[in-house]
């Protein structure tokens, strides 16, 4: 019989019996400290420190953790597990990524390696703020060496996690067009709400986004991480490490690239940086630039006028500018 998923908290004495059913602790192991490791919303995170070691443990649920009445895939633990075991051959891409120590497939908890208490580059955003062109070299090499080594041609696994890029799906390429779709833009930048109109209403772009969002959805041939943006890159001692698998799928390399480009420019890198970050990735991997490019105008749309915001540091104007330029590159 199946046992009912156990909620994990925060509390000692249900953790420590937990851990210790799930063979994570020894018997005579005690947890000293427990907190939250850094920002995140989908999931219930948390490092956990004995007089031993500590290890950061996630646990999925059918809902959003910040935002507890929006549902979300409960199994999505299990799909970064996945992702997980995919990688675990190449040690290129282990060694940059956390430790996997276990799997709770039957209550969707993963047990990983605590990589410290690094921030993740989310601080890009802030104004000048730059990344350094080794710490690019790292974060492009790591995926270009994802794509070329995982794909259809190199393994017969396959990780579809459809309901991960259903959810996704809706926030990129549906809800910035929805014209109420319960976030006022004014509220986030004044201004922003008129500026989002324009491209709400734009009927011929919204049809060529759908297109792309139709090739989201579909099946390619190479491993994406999914969500490779500033959030999934992890400051540490050991340099940057790549954390948060949770969306990925295997896919079209355009999508994971011009994700990461998009996020360059919405965190005002330089032109020069970003031409690098695409040069780096080309002489690694083959990569259809103009597809690429289409990705890129799609995920600055959806982060700029869709619910899932970021720290963005750039002014209305420049906003508009990126929108703009976005809306050339697809029409
Ligand atoms: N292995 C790790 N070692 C150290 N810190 C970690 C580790 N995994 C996660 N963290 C910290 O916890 C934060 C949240 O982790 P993660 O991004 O995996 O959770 P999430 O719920 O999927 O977040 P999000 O809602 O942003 O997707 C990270 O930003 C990081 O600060
Ligand atoms: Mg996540």
């Amino acid at each position: 019989m199946l046992k009912k998923a156990e909620q994990l908290s925060t509390d000692k004495k249900v953790l420590e019996p937990y851990l210790k059913g799930q063979g994570w602790l020894n018997e005579n192991e005690k947890i000293i400290d427990v907190e939250i490791p850094g920002a995140g919303n989908m999931n219930f995170t948390l490092r956990v420190k004995t007089g031993e070691r500590s290890f950061i443990i996630k646990q999925s649920r059918a809902y959003v953790e910040k935002y507890p009445k929006v549902a979300a895939p409960a199994e999505r633990a299990l799909r970064e597990a996945e992702f997980y075991a995919l990688i675990a051959s190449y040690d290129d891409l282990k060694k940059q990524m956390p430790r996997l120590i276990g799997v709770d497939s039957n209550s969707h908890v993963l047990n990983l390696e605590d990589l410290g208490d690094g921030i993740d580059y989310s601080f890009l955003y802030q104004k000048d703020k730059n990344l350094e062109e080794a710490e690019l070299e790292r974060i492009i090499t790591f995926v270009a060496t994802l794509h070329n080594n995982i794909n259809t041609s190199t393994t017969k696994q396959r990780l579809p996690n459809r309901e991960m890029r259903k959810l996704n799906h809706e926030h990129i390429f549906i809800y910035p067009y929805v014209k109420e779709n319960g976030l006022n833009l004014d509220d986030i930048l004044p201004g922003l709400r008129g500026v989002g109109e324009k491209f709400k209403e734009d009927k011929a772009l919204q049809g060529i986004v759908q297109k792309l969002g139709n090739r989201y959805l579909s099946d390619g041939t190479t491993l994406l991480h999914g969500d490779y943006f500033p959030g999934s890159w992890l400051r540490t001692n050991e340099g940057i490490k790549i954390i948060d698998p949770e969306f990925s799928f295997f896919g079209d390399p355009e999508f994971e690239i011009g994700v990461t480009l998009a996020h360059l420019k919405m965190a005002n890198q330089s032109q020069n940086l970003i031409d690098k970050a695409l040069k780096m990735y080309t002489n690694l991997a083959p990569l259809d630039e103009h597809l690429c490019m289409k990705f890129i105008a799609v995920e600055v749309l959806r982060r700029i006028l869709g619910l899932a915001q970021l720290p963005l540091t750039i002014n209305l104007e420049q906003r508009k500018v990126l929108l703009e330029e976005a809306r050339e590159i697809l029409v």
